[in-house]
């Protein structure tokens, strides 16, 4: 979740979202079939910037594979999040097929480019500005910007067979322009859709959106499903879940940490030593972005709890939220635990990261909409203790796979790693478990297959 924008101003008649029909899936253990996926291919890219350049349709046409929709991506952002590491690996497999418009620029295209994507940025600052509680009038002074923007991406939807939009203010901006480029909208929902995260404007206005004007919703979990089915009065089981993939791959061969599993791997010493971290210090690792509802507060109150236990913290204020990074370290300072806690900023390689943890927190306060970092320390088969509210339930099952406290809940986080710590057993039980837990449910390849059916479908 993170800032987008209100546009009630623009909203008017557009046509109705059409049925949903591709399956839906299920948690762990039930998962739903898509069929057959097309595979998409990788090509070369280029760079734009601010304005719309010219259509490079005949190339698309030429590379990709036959039958295969072409798609325009969008994003808000240029920074990554778990909404743009989803979207790396979908533009990554169709960037034959595809091109992928960013509103924002920063380290997200440097990495879509790097895998062949083709990426345009059509940035506007007043519009990047725009808050989530923006009042009507704040949309008003956007409003120039906003059209500039709807404008330069419908320009772009014309080349291609379908709108897919990866973020809300992208939903926004890509649905308005839909009477410029009558192109069927396919929208990932990333989000939990309450009032605890977002306006009342901006849902009224993905509401009626979503209502009369996508085609296609998938979602990241049922959590997310079941919160637009609370805003829209569209049935939860009719909009399809696609839960993000994780690499399981490229957590499970690190180097340094092979066949480690829970704590204390034979090498993992020279990994630590690698990565600036205490070689003999028990650590507890919580990977993220540094904001509020993430709840790195919380996981410094359970630490200072746990007198021997280290805390790494992964992860940089993505969005704006420098002063409560500020508060994190003074928070640290005033309990006395400055030297137990280890501010590492964000970091590329989270497996080498994971790996080097005696076990994984996640601690967020709010429910989770899915909550990629979960499934990547299971991955990387290290035991996980995460906060039980949204899509988290759907991933962990506690004591099986994981570890649930209530959200908030400091002193159910400290005997949590108290109790981890007292028994390496258990631990390296539920690591197990949640290693092939999460190669089973959470694949590469079940994504981008149930992916690639919806954009077909939405296609259609
Ligand atoms: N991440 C990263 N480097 C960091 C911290 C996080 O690459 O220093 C990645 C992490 O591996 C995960 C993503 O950022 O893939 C965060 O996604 P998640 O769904 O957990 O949370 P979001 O930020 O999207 O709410
Ligand atoms: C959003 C959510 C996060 C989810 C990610 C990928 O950023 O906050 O929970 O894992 O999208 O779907």
């Amino acid at each position: 979740m993170r800032p987008t924008i209100d546009a009630s101003p623009l909203v008017h008649a557009l046509p109705r979202i059409q049925p949903v029909a591709i399956e839906t899936s299920g948690a762990l253990g039930a998962s739903g079939a898509l069929g057959a996926s097309g595979a998409l291919g990788a090509s070369a890219g280029s760079v734009g910037s601010v304005a719309p350049v010219a259509s490079d349709a005949t190339t698309i046409e030429a590379t990709r594979a036959p039958g295969s929709p072409s798609v325009l991506f969008v994003d808000q952002s240029g920074q990554l999040g778990g909404a743009e590491f989803a979207l790396l690996q979908l533009a990554g497999h169709c960037a034959a097929s595809s091109e992928v418009v960013l509103l924002s620029d920063g380290p997200f295209r440097t990495r879509l480019e790097a895998l062949g994507a083709r990426v345009q940025v059509i940035n506007d600052a007043r519009v990047s500005g725009i808050a989530r509680q923006a009042s009507g009038w704040n949309c008003l002074r956007v409003l120039p910007g906003m059209i500039r923007q709807i404008r330069a991406i419908a320009a772009r939807a014309r080349e291609f067979d379908v709108l897919f939009l990866n973020t809300q203010k992208a939903l926004v901006l890509g649905v308005l322009g839909k009477p410029l480029h009558r192109k069927p909208v396919i929208w990932y929902q990333h989000d939990i859709l309450t009032r605890n995260h977002f306006g009342r404007v901006q849902l009224s206005v993905v509401k009626w959106l979503v209502r009369f004007a996508v085609d296609q919703v998938v979602v990241n979990s049922q959590a997310s499903a079941r919160s637009l089915a609370a805003l829209t009065g569209i049935a939860a089981d009719s909009v399809p879940v696609i839960y993000n993939g994780i690499d399981a791959a490229a957590f499970s061969h690190v180097e340094g940490a092979e066949g480690a599993e829970g704590a204390g791997g034979a090498d993992i010493g020279a990994l630590r030593r690698r990565l600036g971290l205490p070689a003999d210090a028990w650590l507890a690792g919580l990977f993220g972005r540094l904001a509020p509802w993430k709840g790195q507060h919380v996981a410094l109150d359970a630490i200072a709890r746990l007198p021997e236990a280290h805390l790494v913290l992964v992860g940089a204020p993505l969005f704006g939220e420098d002063a409560y990074a500020q508060r994190l370290r003074e928070q640290a300072t005033a309990l006395g635990i400055a030297d137990r806690v280890h501010f590492v900023g964000f970091q590329d390689d989270v497996p080498a990261w994971m790996s080097a943890m005696e076990v994984i927190l996640h601690t967020s306060t709010e429910p989770e909409p899915f909550g990629r970092v979960i499934v990547e320390g299971m991955a990387a088969a290290r035991p996980v203790i995460a906060a039980a509210a949204g899509g988290v339930t759907e991933i962990v099952q506690h004591g099986q796979n994981g570890w649930l406290v209530e959200p908030g809940d400091v002193g159910a986080l400290a005997d949590a790693i108290g109790t981890l710590r007292a028994d390496p057993v258990l631990a390296q039980r539920l690591a197990r478990q949640a290693r092939d837990d999460a190669r089973s449910a959470f694949s590469v390849e079940q994504y981008l297959e149930k992916m690639t059916q919806a954009i077909r479908q939405a296609a259609r």
